[in-house]
């Protein structure tokens, strides 16, 4: 791993429970700090308790509007007031179950950005688009969309999460060699228009990451961390894979 410092980040989807996130912020307290970033990314409802017991916390999704009549939406103001970091945007169930566009993701990278919060952009490629040898022209689509929209610079302010579709809850990880070339292509399109930009930015890794396979692929150059799924609900799994990232 280069000079950047790690993060790791549970992402808790549709579950969790209060009790357990009492449990997850009394283990995750031993984590130093100095040394890897751990976040949380809990259901909308659970945030404001996060951030009371000291997580670093971050929402699923934010809408992009600011205010009005949204019914159901999650307002990044709000989750800011709150002391909430991070949101994740245009993870691949937001794009293929509730079928966000690249520029329904731009939008909300935006709105995040506006109001004050960290977004993780959320990018990766289908089996079928891995198949055709896609991968490489969707993840720059999914990317060229927010750099569109808002310019390079604001990528800075931002961390982007790698998470192929075709290893997401599957047990399937892609090989430390193949998310480390993915990482690298997406270090170097970014280079190509801001080479310090790059070499500051986290990217993470996410698809069954657990607490065997994670040491490996956090020991690759570009991968700056992980976006962990079904292990962030074990605390013992999790705690294991925030230490690997030391
Ligand atoms: O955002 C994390 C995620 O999509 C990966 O899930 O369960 O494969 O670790 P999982």
């Amino acid at each position: 791993m280069a000079s950047r410092k790690p993060l790791v980040a549970g992402n808790w989807k549709l579950n969790g429970s209060q009790t357990l996130l009492n449990e997850m912020a009394n283990v995750l307290e031993d984590i130093n700090s100095q040394e890897v970033d751990v976040a949380l990314f809990v259901p909308a409802l659970l945030a404001a308790e996060a951030v009371k017991l000291g997580l670093q916390t971050g929402v699923q999704t934010v809408s992009e509007y600011e205010a009005g009549a949204y019914t159901g939406e999650t307002q990044a103001a709000l989750a800011k007031q709150l002391g909430v970091t991070y949101t994740l945007v245009g993870h691949s169930e937001r794009r293929h179950v509730f079928g966000e566009s690249d520029e329904d993701v731009a939008n909300k990278f935006a709105m995040a950005q506006q109001q004050g919060l960290i977004p993780v952009l959320c990018v990766g490629e289908t089996e079928q688009q891995r198949e055709q040898g896609e991968t490489e022209s969707v993840i720059s689509a999914q990317i060229e969309a927010v750099i569109q929209k808002l310019g390079v610079a604001a990528l800075s302010q931002s961390v982007i999460a790698y998470e192929p579709v075709w290893a997401i809850g599957t047990g399937k990880t892609a090989s430390p060699q193949q998310a480390q070339d993915i990482h690298q292509f997406i270090r170097d399109k970014i280079a190509q228009q801001d080479q310090g930009l790059s070499q500051g930015l986290r990217i993470l890794y996410g698809g069954s990451v657990n607490e065997k396979n994670s040491e490996e692929l956090f020991a690759q150059q570009d991968i700056d961390g992980g976006l962990i799924g079904g292990a962030s609900l074990k605390t013992g799994a999790f705690v294991s894979i925030c230490e690997s990232a030391k």
